[in-house]
């Protein structure tokens, strides 16, 4: 008999969770506004909000936490950091900074001017947040499957060439600070992006004489994809494969809370030194001493540590089974879920699962709560509340989709958790009695909403 898959690890410490009754769940929900950011972590059983920061640390992480060095100016750590970034991504200069949105404020404060516009595929929030506060424009050129969930393609992440050449012939160069290329593109739900892909923007690019930053959060599981995916790359290492995607770019921003399994940091890395020198006066400015800049030491030590084992093929295979187990698992169910699944999260397909709830109702926290009042698991809405009001019309924007995330934390719940997850998912969806009700907003901030608003159930 072929042996089953199994994690190569093994748990040398456990934290308590606790479970809660229907009824404390419904109290809470609605003490909380039916806003499941506002629930405390106490009253959430399984905690699938995010993939960012979440995760376990190793013992040979804790071990370099404890080894940190908190010298203000040149820490040992600083330079463990730096050795793990030159040797695992290629990269001659960085700069620490305490998370991943840091990063784009520091890199985009030296580079990205008024009027200016980036190109990429399906830009994060807070990247299209830093480029929009300077009065610059994201354009999105992902290629038209990544939209049709029906639809199957390895690499949903890809640029569509031509629409990034379009823009490339549309403006001046002077114009492009970078393309930003976002691997695996989170807001497109974890899809890949092929080497093949990498290679080709990297063409237009040189042809325009553009620049390409890739947002790295989760670049490991972007690697292990191009290796289970694409033919030529299957024998090759994920190292091997890290350092071949990252040839192709001149700089990154990290947020060091995903692939790299720290709780808090991030990073810029560049191969430009006039770049670099720019930067570091922002870095110094927001984050501190360009050798800490907004970190500890011993985060910078545990960081170093993390982006070796993230880089490591056991690492990233038990990852991303554990969230194909859990979709499969949810397929088998017949619940509407997108696919291909991403590598951090499993998006539940609301309109599908909820087709008695009409879009002004908000189809997908309405899911996020019940599913939150079922077994006490903490998904996060993906829909209408976070795509917010029209900054102009101040009137909602309705996205195409409507989707329930469901991340999962890395070498934090055992497969038990996923069955748990599956069948709570499942009652929800056999439920006698249909959900035909959604919720309303009561209060709401002017933007980012989604963290703040108050609900009430209709
Ligand atoms: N880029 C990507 C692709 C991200 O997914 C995130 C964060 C960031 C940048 C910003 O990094 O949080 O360290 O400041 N994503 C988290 C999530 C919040 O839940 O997907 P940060």
């Amino acid at each position: 008999m072929k042996l089953p898959f199994a994690e190569s690890y093994k748990i040398k410490m456990v934290e308590s969770i606790k479970k809660s009754t229907y009824e404390e769940r419904q109290k809470w929900i609605k003490e909380a506004n039916y806003n499941l950011f506002n629930l405390k972590s106490s009253q959430v059983f399984i905690d699938l909000l995010t993939d960012s920061g979440t995760g376990a640390m190793s013992d040979k992480q804790w071990s370099e936490m404890m080894i940190g060095d908190e010298s203000y100016a040149g820490a040992s750590s600083y330079y463990k950091m730096k050795d793990a970034i030159k040797n695992i991504l290629g990269f001659d200069y960085f700069l620490p900074t305490h998370q991943g949105r840091a990063a784009e404020n520091v890199l985009f404060s030296a580079t990205v001017n008024e009027d200016d516009v980036v190109p990429g595929n399906t830009h994060f929030d807070t990247t299209k947040g830093h480029i929009e506060f300077r009065k610059a424009t994201a354009i999105d050129c992902t290629i038209d499957e990544a939209f049709d969930t029906s639809v199957f393609h390895p690499f949903k992440g890809n640029i569509d060439l031509s629409k990034l050449e379009n823009v490339l012939k549309q403006y001046p160069k002077e114009k492009i600070p970078f393309i930003i290329l976002t691997i695996t593109c989170n807001s497109s739900g974890g899809q890949p992006v092929s080497m093949k892909n990498i290679k080709d923007v990297s063409k237009l690019a040189k042809k325009y004489d553009v620049k390409i930053i890739f947002d790295s959060a989760r670049f490991a599981e972007n690697a292990y994809f191009i290796k289970i995916r694409e033919e030529e790359y299957k024998d090759k290492s994920i190292k091997e494969i890290v350092k071949e995607m990252f040839l192709y770019s001149d700089g990154m921003t990290m947020s060091s809370k995903k692939d790299a399994i720290v709780n808090m940091g991030g990073f810029i890395a560049l191969r430009d030194e006039d770049i670099f020198k720019k930067a570091a006066v922002f870095n110094i400015l927001y984050e501190g001493f360009i050798t800490y800049g907004g970190m500890s030491g011993r985060d910078m030590s545990a960081l170093a540590q993390g982006l070796d084992e993230g880089t490591e093929f056991d690492t990233l295979e038990a990852r991303i089974n554990q969230v194909y187990y859990l979709g499969n698992k949810l397929k088998k169910y017949n619940i509407p879920v997108q696919e291909p699944f991403g590598g951090h999260a499993i998006f539940i397909d609301a309109k599908k699962f909820l087709p008695n709830i009409n879009k002004e109702e908000f189809p997908a926290q309405t899911l996020a709560v019940e599913l939150y009042i079922e077994a006490g698991i903490r998904g996060v809405e993906i829909g209408a509340i976070m795509a917010d009001r029209d900054p102009i019309t101040r009137e909602n924007r309705y996205p195409e989709l409507e989707l329930v995330r469901l991340a999962i934390p890395r070498r934090t719940y055992t497969k038990n958790h996923m069955d748990y997850i599956a069948v709570a998912i499942k009652n929800v969806f056999d439920r006698k009695d249909p959900i035909n009700k959604g919720v309303k907003i009561v209060d709401e901030a002017p933007i980012l909403r989604h963290f703040t608003v108050k609900l009430e159930r209709i």
